[in-house]
Parts: C-alpha cells; sequence; structure tokens
C-alpha cells in the first residue's frame, strides 16, 4: 500500500521522484558498504534454460542480475569499443561488461556519489572507472561514446527527454544506445514517443517482463534470505518491495502487466 502511495507521489512529482530516489540510493551504499552485493536490478532468465551463459564461479550468486545485462547488453559486439553505463549503482553491471564482453573501457556513471565511491573502492580492473554525475546533465563531451547503456534506472529520473539529449549529445553517430527499464503500463505510450522523438533510430523494442518474473521467482529465496540477515527488521518490508520479492507490490505489478519492463536498442545518426 505504502509503496503503490509512493510510486503515485513519483509519478505525480518527477523533481520528487528524483530526490526521494537519490537520498534512497546514497543511504543503501553508505549503510551497506560490503563487496557482496554488487547488482541492484530485477534480473532476466531466458526463455530456453539450454541457454546458460558460462559463467566463473565467484560470479554465479549473481546470475540472474548478470544475465539481464548480457542480454540487453549483448545487442551489439563490444570488442573494442568505449561503452558508458548510466545509472552503474554498485558497478556489478559494469564490471561483468569490462571482464567479459571486451569492450576498449567501460565508464559507470551515478548520481549516487555513496555508490561510485563504493565502486571506486571495489573494482581494480584496468579500462574500468566510475565518475559521479547526473542522467540529465552527463559529464562528458560530446560523441565520446561508442555505446550507452542504462539497465534500471531510468524510472528515477526527473526528465526522460532531459536525458535522451544527453544520450544523443554523448554518442557518436552510428553509436548504440542499450535500454531496459520498467515502466506502468499507462506510461508506456508516452516512453515509446519519447523513444522516438530522441533524433535516434528505434531498432527493436520488446517486452521482457516474463524473463524478468522467472528471474525473480529464481532468486526469490536469495533476495529474502540477505534482506533477514543484512538490515535492521524495521527495514525488512520495504526492501522487500526494492529487491522484487513475491509477495510485493512490484512483484505482482509485473505479473497482472499493470507494470511492464522492456528493452530497447536505439542507434543514433
Ligand atoms: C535500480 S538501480 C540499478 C543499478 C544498476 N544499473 C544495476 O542494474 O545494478 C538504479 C541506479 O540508477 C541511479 N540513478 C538514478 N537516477 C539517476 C540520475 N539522475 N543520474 C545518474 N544515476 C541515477 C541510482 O543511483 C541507482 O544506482
Amino acid at each position: 500500500m505504502l509503496a503503490k502511495y509512493y510510486t503515485k507521489m513519483c509519478d505525480l512529482f518527477p523533481k520528487f521522484r528524483k530526490s526521494s530516489r537519490k537520498q534512497m540510493y546514497q543511504l543503501m551504499a553508505s549503510g551497506y558498504q560490503k563487496r557482496d552485493w554488487t547488482f541492484m536490478n530485477y534480473g532476466y532468465a531466458p526463455d530456453n534454460a539450454t541457454a546458460d551463459l558460462v559463467l566463473q564461479a565467484e560470479d554465479e550468486i549473481n546470475r540472474t542480475c548478470i544475465q539481464l545485462y548480457h542480454y540487453v547488453a549483448g545487442a551489439v559486439e563490444l570488442r573494442g569499443l568505449k561503452l558508458l553505463e548510466v545509472g552503474s549503482g554498485r558497478g556489478g553491471g559494469a564490471d561483468y561488461i569490462k571482464r567479459y564482453l571486451n569492450p576498449a573501457s567501460v565508464v559507470g556513471v551515478d548520481y549516487s556519489d555513496n555508490a561510485v565511491n563504493l565502486c571506486l573502492e571495489h573494482y581494480r580492473v584496468e579500462g574500468l572507472s566510475f565518475v559521479p554525475g547526473d542522467a540529465e546533465n552527463l559529464p562528458f563531451d560530446d560523441q565520446s561514446f561508442d555505446i550507452v547503456l542504462n539497465v534500471e534506472s531510468s524510472h528515477c529520473y526527473g526528465s526522460m527527454v532531459d536525458f535522451l539529449a544527453q544520450v544523443k549529445r554523448v554518442l557518436k553517430p552510428g553509436g548504440y544506445f542499450m535500454f531496459a527499464d520498467f515502466r506502468n503500463l499507462e506510461q508506456l505510450d508516452e516512453l515509446e514517443e519519447q523513444l522516438k522523438q530522441s533524433g535516434m533510430v528505434l531498432l527493436t523494442h520488446e517486452n521482457i517482463t516474463p524473463n524478468v518474473i522467472k528471474a525473480l521467482d529464481a532468486d526469490h529465496g536469495r533476495r529474502f534470505a540477505n534482506i533477514q540477515r543484512g538490515v535492521p527488521k524495521m527495514l525488512h518490508k520495504l526492501l522487500r518491495e526494492f529487491a522484487g520479492n513475491k509477495d510485493t507490490w512490484i512483484y505482482k505489478g509485473f505479473q497482472t502487466g499493470e507494470i511492464v519492463y522492456q528493452n530497447f536498442l536505439l542507434q543514433n545518426i
């Protein structure tokens, strides 16, 4: 009930959405600094169970979250390219992409200074860096990246239109924008229109909600146990909502179709 009310407030007041989410991510990064929490997305499970991604043993624990990155970023061969991840959070996705998909460099940017500081402490990977910055005012030169990647972050932004203008600005001509996130059903048309008006070409667009539900089902136990073990009891309900556990408003929204998780690929011209 509280989660639904908060989301309604966020829908009505974009500035409130942006600042309240920022406080939440700042608090989470300062309140839990251990290296064992590196992803903050709902994950992806492929339709075909035999299409399993081969991971190193230490990455298995984050399989579903990694699979989301692998699926979204797998749209284009990344070898040798310069990639920017906007909303890189605790850095697990940027780190995975740099280690497994061999781009020349990966820069993660996030408006939570605390999350960026965690990443700077945790990762020592050549060609992987993290900087603080706002998706709606990116601290990079024009045409400086081949790829912009954005995973489950844009629902927090004050203005999607401003963000898309920044993506277009920092991408080289011909560069790709890989984008995955969820929206309420009634916001889908607006989002598609914003993407079409962005000055980039919409190449592919799909609903991956069933794959996200499948991932949340597979990962339910781990997420539930982490919350029980890692945070004070008074925060359990709130964090279960954030984690997309089975009894939550967001999980039920995915199931009923009221909340839809989509994956897009766009190309700059
Ligand atoms: C749900 S988390 C996802 C993090 C990461 N992409 C992942 O999948 O693990 C959303 C992230 O977007 C970041 N974010 C939200 N609004 C932002 C903004 N305006 N500029 C930059 N980062 C932002 C948050 O700080 C948070 O780290």
